[in-house]
């Protein structure tokens, strides 16, 4: 075992947590055109306890909605998927997709970036809602309307005996929003991919859409994995972070000691909105800085630090030599050779034995 994995496979607290629900090793993904290939998503590792709320982040294109597409087994079959992902101790990657329809929906579900294209527009939500009941609990046509009921009850929609006749187009963003979350919780699953959940929503719907989430951890002790921009949402919803940056993990810890203690150029430049007084944006929202230059491309690898090219503390080694993912805190993972504070030298650092590391 690597240094790394050791730390990730360790709970976060040494207070007995249970086993993870979710595990994910090494994820790759790249996307084989007749073209060009695209390096989508690199060696991504988490582990995710039940009740636990992962938040990742980083900015558009870094990988964060293909990285949980290859866990729900959804990616289109010009992907090619390395590592692994066990869910339940279930080894998920080349699974046969008949294992895996009968585990999206009831196990793991994914409340996608979109809900307008994820909602079927001639049915009504009611039947969206019972069709999952039906095909994974087995409930009768009755039971299950009940049930779809109690769901949209259960994720705040008002005058629910009503709504469930409706089709997608009666309802307005925010409340489609939920019916894509009454869909994705109908069978009580143990892990919940949420990308985005709130982003095309106004304030106040995205207050109740989160109460939604969190309530459900609560009550089920669903494990959800939140795809969020927004900071005071990761503030307010998760346990730790994972920050991406062109496809890999470059920073990981609690959410306490991530904002805190960031120590990744990238993570401290993503959190400038928060450092900087009279950064929020207009309804209240904090979103993540924008950091000068760009994303780089993904159809070529970098040799060193992908973030080099935009990083105030790159040197020699950062261009040509790629920073490992490292422990520099109780689970608190970074892959980068100029960490901020005390971290002091990093030993993996190809020139570290020199002493020249700042
Ligand atoms: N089906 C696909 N074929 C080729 N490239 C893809 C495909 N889906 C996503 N990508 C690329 O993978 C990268 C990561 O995308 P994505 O995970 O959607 O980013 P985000 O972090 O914004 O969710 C992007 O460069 C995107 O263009
Ligand atoms: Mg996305």
């Amino acid at each position: 075992m690597t240094e790394v994995e050791t730390s990730i496979a360790t709970a976060p607290d040494a207070g007995g947590d249970p086993a993870p629900v979710l595990r994910v090793r090494d994820l790759s993904v790249s996307f084989h055109g007749a073209e060009r290939t695209v390096h989508a998503v690199d060696g991504v590792s988490y582990d995710l306890a039940p009740g636990e709320v992962l938040a990742v982040v980083g900015e558009s294109g870094c990988g964060k909605s293909v990285t949980s597409m290859a866990v729900m087994g959804l990616l289109p079959p010009t992907a090619r998927i390395g590592g692994s992902v066990t869910l339940d101790g279930q080894e998920l990657v080349g699974a046969p997709e008949k294992r895996l329809r009968s585990l999206r929906g009831r196990r793991l579900s994914m409340i996608f970036q979109e809900p307008m294209t994820s909602l079927n527009p001639v049915l009504t939500v009611g039947r969206q809602i019972t069709e999952v009941l039906r095909r994974h609990q087995g409930l009768s046509r009755s039971a299950a309307g009940e049930r779809a009921v109690e769901l949209l009850g259960i994720v705040g929609i008002p005058a629910p005996r009503k709504r469930v006749d409706e089709y997608p187009h009666q309802l307005s963003g925010g409340m489609r929003q939920r019916v894509m979350i009454a869909i994705a919780v109908a069978c009580d699953p143990a892990v919940l991919i949420a990308d985005e959940p709130t982003t095309a929503l106004d304030v106040t719907v995205q207050a109740g859409i989160l109460d939604v989430l969190r309530s459900l951890r609560d009550r089920l002790g669903t494990a959800i994995v939140l795809i969020t921009h927004d900071l005071g949402v990761v503030a307010d919803t998760a346990d730790r972070v994972l920050v991406m940056y062109a496809g890999r993990p470059v920073e990981q810890a609690s959410v306490d000691e991530l904002f805190a203690s960031p120590k990744h150029p990238y993570t401290r430049g993503l959190l400038g909105a928060v450092l900087r007084p009279g950064s929020r944006s207009a309804g209240g929202r904090t979103r993540l800085n924008e950091i000068p230059g760009l994303v780089p491309d993904l159809r070529e690898q970098p040799a060193g630090c992908g973030f080099a090219p935009r990083c105030a503390s790159a040197d020699a080694d950062c261009l040509t030599s790629r920073p490992p993912l490292r422990q520099v805190g109780d689970s608190h993972l970074i892959a980068c050779y100029h960490p901020a504070g005390p971290a002091g030298a990093d030993p993996s650092r190809p020139d570290a034995s020199k002493g020249t590391v700042r």
